[in-house]
């Protein structure tokens, strides 16, 4: 063990068994057919902490989870995407139009999930993707914003995401997005709450190991939006760092704050070469 572990975390960790030793199984991550890279060499962000492949958060679950995630059919977040496919073509808001009359078809979005959080020039910030298309909706459209983490924002998402479903991650950490990635890779490594753990507690130090009854990933964002079964509904990054945040019993950042914008661009830099593959289904 590279570091000192808190008592409150040695408590909680239980030790791989050995049939998952390494921690991610070896299976392999097809959607339809197509072929995923779930499993990648380390790209820089990741490999300077030691870490020599990245490794998709599918890898880490139970055989019927990980099926639901092979076919489109069984894929419950698919049922979101087909109502986003109509949200497309419905015009709205006081400029009288769809996503459609400038984007033409879905298909257009190709690539997009792939690169956000993404620097935009004009506007001058760092964009998620959920901040891109409420700057369309109000800006291009005239509509309503919609909730960062509301359902008709988070299937907007994972339509937008599968068009780019295979190909490799690749956030830009660069120029200004440099000093968004450092402030990133700040929080990653805070300690927060009673429990006195930050995400490389879990996610970098004890991947593969058990905490409770879950088998802790990486926790890469490459599947994102996600699929909960528990929550039976699609799930959001920025949810997903709450729900993390306030298990260390801590007080946590909101949806769409700066914090969670720079975390989210640190850690996709942290699968940078993973595929997208979102929706994912987990647990
Ligand atoms: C009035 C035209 C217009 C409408 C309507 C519109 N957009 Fe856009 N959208 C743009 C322009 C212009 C850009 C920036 C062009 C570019 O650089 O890709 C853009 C960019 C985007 C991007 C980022 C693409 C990239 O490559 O980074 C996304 C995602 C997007 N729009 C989603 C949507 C969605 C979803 C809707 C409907 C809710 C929508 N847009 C409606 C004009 C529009
Ligand atoms: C106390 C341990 C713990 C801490 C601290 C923690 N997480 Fe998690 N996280 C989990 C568990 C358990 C899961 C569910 C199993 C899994 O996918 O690893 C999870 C899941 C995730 C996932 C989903 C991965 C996937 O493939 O679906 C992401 C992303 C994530 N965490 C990011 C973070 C970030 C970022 C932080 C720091 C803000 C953090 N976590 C802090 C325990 C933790």
């Amino acid at each position: 063990m590279k570091f000192t572990m808190t008592s409150a975390l040695a408590v909680l960790i239980v030790s791989a068994p050995m049939a998952f030793a390494g921690g991610a199984d070896d299976d392999v991550l097809s959607i339809d057919g197509v072929e995923m890279t779930s499993k990648v060499a380390a790209p820089p962000a990741l490999a300077e902490t030691g870490i020599d492949t990245a490794i998709s958060g599918w890898h880490f679950r139970e055989d019927d989870t990980q099926a639901m995630q092979t076919d489109s059919f069984d894929n419950p977040a698919m049922l979101a995407v087909e109502r986003a496919a109509d949200v497309w073509n419905t015009v709205e808001g006081t400029e009288g139009k769809s996503c459609a009359t400038c984007h033409e078809g879905p298909e257009s979005m190709q690539g997009v999930r792939a690169v956000y959080p993404k620097w935009n020039e004009t506007a001058g910030e760092m964009r998620t993707l959920a901040m891109q298309i409420n700057a369309c909706r109000t800006e291009n459209m005239g509509a309503e914003a919609y909730k960062y983490d509301g359902g008709d924002m988070t299937a907007m998402e994972a339509l937008i995401t599968v068009q780019s479903q295979g190909m490799p991650v690749n956030v830009a950490t660069d120029g200004p997005a440099a000093e968004y990635w450092e402030k990133g890779k700040e929080i990653y490594y805070t300690r927060y709450g009673q429990l006195e753990l930050s995400c490389a507690s879990c996610h970098e130090q004890n991947y593969g190991n058990y905490i409770r009854a879950d088998h802790l990933s990486q926790g890469q964002i490459n599947g994102f939006p996600t699929y909960r079964l528990k929550n039976a509904g699609l799930v959001q990054t920025h949810n997903r760092f709450r729900g993390c945040i306030r298990d260390t019993r801590a007080e946590t950042f909101s949806t769409g704050s700066p914090e969670f914008i720079a975390l989210e661009l640190y850690v996709a830099s942290r699968g940078n070469g993973l595929s997208v593959e979102g929706p994912s289904v987990r647990q």
